[in-house]
């Protein structure tokens, strides 16, 4: 079932997705600088639809809602094939599958960490919660970076603290305070994120027995907190263990950034690699 409001949104998936948006220069230190850069409308658009509408209680029951896996049964590879799908409707003229960037991710990762497998096969996952726009999640609450609710916004979040200002959650006292509902350091695990596809996924792996290790599990289910890993902001909600896993974190992200390289992967010769991979670590039909 396609979503008739994504596809009409804009000119296709993988353009219209804010978690994705580079900007096209070489210079490393210029990605994801959303103030000297021309962004694109639907990406301010998004953002403000997200920091408008992704309050405690909504994000919240998004969790409560998607962590039922009730949704569908499919595999790994059916997932991933969805999302391709998607680009085709959508997307006409991008002459690129949406599993070019899990690919590409992927190789870039077995290239410089070789004898890490399910860190390949996390490279190749990381993006199939965005299965959730198919089935009729708005993209403000699938894609971009995500934040903690429940609690003041950090300065270094995308369009800054002022685009929360119509969020109902910062007319409560408690809710906009720095604290928020949580107590110091009590952990990520104990935070409710605003609703996107990384902690969809990590609720599919876990609840299907994923044997990919913590260390992967927690890239998946945190790579989009850029206000974290990058803008080294909410230390204040992290605890011993969070602060190990951020170089984790931190390490398969420069795997995610990514440029239009020409140097696109064989998928037909490395797809049987993959696949190895998914029958070792999360074989078979997934609950979603
Ligand atoms: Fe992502
Ligand atoms: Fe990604």
């Amino acid at each position: 079932m396609a979503n008739i409001e994504l596809i009409d949104e804009s000119q296709g998936f993988v353009l219209n997705d804010p978690s994705e948006y580079r900007p096209e220069v070489k210079d490393k230190s210029k990605y994801r600088d959303f103030r000297i850069h021309n962004i694109p409308d639907y990406v301010e658009k998004t953002y403000t639809n997200m920091h408008t509408s992704q309050t405690l209680e909504f994000s919240t029951q998004k969790l409560k809602d998607w962590s039922k896996l009730d949704k569908a049964e499919m595999n790994i590879m059916d997932a991933l094939n969805m999302l391709n799908e998607l680009v085709d409707e959508s997307d006409p003229d991008a002459d690129f599958p949406n599993s070019y960037h899990a690919y590409q991710t992927a190789e870039g990762i077995r290239k410089q960490h070789p004898d890490k497998d399910w860190f390949h096969l996390v490279g190749l996952i990381h993006d199939l919660g965005k299965v959730m726009a198919i089935w009729g999640e708005p993209q403000w609450a699938v894609v971009g970076d995500t934040f903690p609710v429940g609690c003041c916004p950090a300065p270094s979040i995308v369009f800054g603290i002022d685009s929360f200002k119509d969020n109902p959650d910062m007319l409560n006292e408690k809710l906009a305070s720095e604290l928020g509902i949580y107590d110091e350091h009590c952990g990520l695990d104990n935070v409710i994120m605003s609703w996107g596809h990384d902690e969809y996924l990590y609720r599919v792996l876990k609840g299907n027995s994923c044997k990919i290790p913590e260390e992967g599990l927690y890239m998946i289910r945190f790579h989009s907190f850029y206000p974290w890993h990058t803008g080294g902001d909410y230390e204040y909600l992290c605890n011993n263990k969070d602060s190990e896993m951020k170089a984790w974190v931190n390490e398969f992200n420069q795997f995610d950034l990514y440029t239009k390289s020409p140097d696109f992967p064989d998928v037909e010769e490395i797809k049987p690699y993959y696949e190895a991979l998914i029958e070792k670590y999360i074989p078979g039909k997934l609950k979603w």
